[in-house]
């Protein structure tokens, strides 16, 4: 009896481990418009996986935080981080498809975005206009120089998902643009986003996470 109740442990334990196991997704034996060889398909399939889990994180991080932003600039900001949703879910949604059309099944469940994105966590509750800047300047200096090194990574083996990330990178500089111009210093005015809520004299999105 012992020994069954192990073999159902040791199974159980093989069973969870699979889906941290699965790094590679499963490639089409079917005819396809995609590189050649095998590896080089794996290898775009692998950047557009690793984009897709990106914009999917920064979807839900612009999500969170077009809801709870707080203080004077809440409605601009609330209005901005929609409009960046929509982008990061739509591009998203292509990275995810461009992998299907070279053969390369996607991973986008949420589990999979929690272990695999490592990006910053924006913080929970109200969250101060300065801060939510802060957050996105940094967070998406982080995909943006990821993404520009994806297109290196990819231009020769599959010029049309390099073109696809070139898209990519071009919105995300966009937007980072857009949190970058609250912050920008200029000759009248030396301001750097952190004056616009402070306590005691310390940014506030400098606080502990
Ligand atoms: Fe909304």
């Amino acid at each position: 009896m012992q020994k069954a109740f192990a073999i159902i442990g040791v199974s159980l334990l093989v069973w969870a481990a699979i889906p941290v196991l699965a790094q590679e997704n499963p490639i089409s034996e079917l005819p396809k418009i995609a590189p050649e060889a095998e590896s080089d398909v794996k290898a775009v399939g692998a950047a557009l996986q690793e984009q897709l889990i990106e914009l999917q994180n920064l979807a839900l991080q612009a999500k969170q935080a077009h809801w709870n932003v707080s203080g004077n600039l809440f409605y601009p900001l609330h209005e901005l981080l929609q409009e960046h949703y929509e982008g990061y879910s739509g591009y998203a949604d292509r990275a995810s498809e461009r992998m299907l059309s070279i053969g390369v099944a996607s991973d986008g469940r949420a589990g999979t975005v929690v272990k695999t994105a490592q990006m910053p966590v924006i913080p929970g509750g109200f969250i101060d206009d300065a801060e939510v800047i802060r957050f996105f300047i940094d967070d998406l200096k982080l995909v943006g120089d990821r993404t520009r090194q994806r297109i290196r990574d990819t231009e020769d083996l599959d010029p049309t998902s390099a073109n696809l990330l070139q898209e990519v990178e071009y919105i995300l500089g966009q937007y980072q643009w857009q949190y970058r111009a609250h912050a920008q210093s200029t000759p009248t005015d030396n301001q750097n986003g952190s004056e616009l809520n402070q306590e005691n004299g310390t940014p506030l999105y400098q606080r502990e996470q």
